[in-house]
């Protein structure tokens, strides 16, 4: 038996292929490499480069691995690119998974694992955010994710599939090893800018925002370190093995760090200053974003271990000099 990763060399995808093989769990991936890297990937993991909509390819790669289960990454995940191109993201995140649930329920695979997004709820009306909030995303990211769920969940009822959905908050960090990490070209991320601008790749970084009515005045986000995240995924298919019912789950800690605190962390853990501007609010942003986590907190076997920020920032902050050393030998 083995797990069938999509988008296995991506950021998350990659840290939860290294969890499940050093869980010792057979895992094989389907990767189509646009955004991912096959160096992400531990030896020995067999990579099919192609893309998770090829139903032909993933029937194969489902017989002649004995998959039994799915864990569906692959995906696009730009918000602002999502507004510009929102048939894109219809087709590599909604159009994707109905072919790849095809394949599954076909070659009678039982149990998926979804990544979704904390985008589905939009601006919420109450924090921190429960899975039975309102779901009215504001992008075309956000809404081909909330359509994929939809589906995922008729699905399920239609041909005894069961499935948990995680709905990301904000993932940032590195494998605390620094094996691995956020290798995505021109990534916008907080934390990512961050360390970027700590290592000298920028010459200063900006604040969106600080007329907020939060305590500081910049916006608070749930951040999530991508190992525990990964951890989840692990935890989400054990339940799944048990006979747990399908079942939608916050992916954060419950806890909000403001953008000003992040930066600060991020100057703490690297001992250098750097340029901050403080700049206008950026569009579309969503003043506080933290996940209500009792559901996930009683439905699976999952202890964080990373949720200090500064573990967060350090462990970014490692693996971006360690890819600035690499590029600088190339
Ligand atoms: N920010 C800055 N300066 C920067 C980058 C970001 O001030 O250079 C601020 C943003 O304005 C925002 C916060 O940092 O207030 C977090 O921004 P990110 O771009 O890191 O993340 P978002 O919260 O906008 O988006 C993330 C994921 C999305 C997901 C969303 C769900 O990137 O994929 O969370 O809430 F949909």
């Amino acid at each position: 038996m083995s797990v069938l990763v999509t988008g296995g060399a991506g950021y998350i995808g990659s840290h939860t292929v290294l969890a499940l093989v050093e869980a010792g769990i057979r895992t094989v991936v389907i990767d189509n490499l646009s955004t991912g890297f096959s160096t992400a990937l531990p030896e020995g993991v067999p990579l099919f480069i192609g893309d998770a909509a090829d139903e032909n390819l993933v029937e194969g790669v489902i017989a002649a691995h004995d998959v039994s289960a799915i864990i569906h990454f692959a995906g696009s995940v730009v918000v602002p690119e999502s507004m510009r191109d929102p048939l894109a993201y219809y087709r590599n995140n909604t159009m994707t998974t109905r072919n790849l649930l095809n394949a599954a329920v076909k070659c009678n695979v039982k149990n998926f694992i979804f990544s979704s997004t904390a985008a589905v709820y939009g601006n919420p009306d109450q924090i921190p955010v429960p899975e039975i909030a309102p779901t009215r995303p504001l992008s075309p990211y956000g809404s081909s994710k909330l359509m994929t769920e939809i589906m995922l969940h008729d699905v399920a009822t239609a041909y005894g599939l069961n499935y948990v959905v995680l709905r990301y908050f904000n993932v940032a960090g590195a494998d605390p090893q620094a094996r691995i990490g956020l290798q995505t070209v021109g990534a916008t991320h907080l934390l990512k800018i961050a360390v970027e601008a700590a290592t000298g790749q920028r010459a200063k970084m900006e604040v969106f925002g600080t007329d907020y009515p939060t305590p500081d005045g910049s916006c608070i986000r749930d951040f999530i370190h991508v190992t525990d995240l990964a951890q989840a995924h692990l935890a989400a298919l054990a339940y799944l093995d048990q006979g747990g019912d399908s079942v939608t789950l916050n992916c954060g800690y419950g806890r909000g760090y403001s953008v000003l605190e992040t930066i600060e962390a991020v100057r703490r853990v690297c001992g250098r200053q750097f340029a901050v501007q403080m700049s206008p609010r950026r569009n579309g942003d969503i003043m506080t974003m933290i996940a209500d986590t009792a559901r996930i907190g009683r439905t699976l076997d999952w202890t964080p271990r990373y949720a200090e920020l500064e573990t967060i920032a350090a462990h970014a902050l490692a693996w971006e000099e360690k890819l600035l050393q690499a590029r600088e030998a190339a």
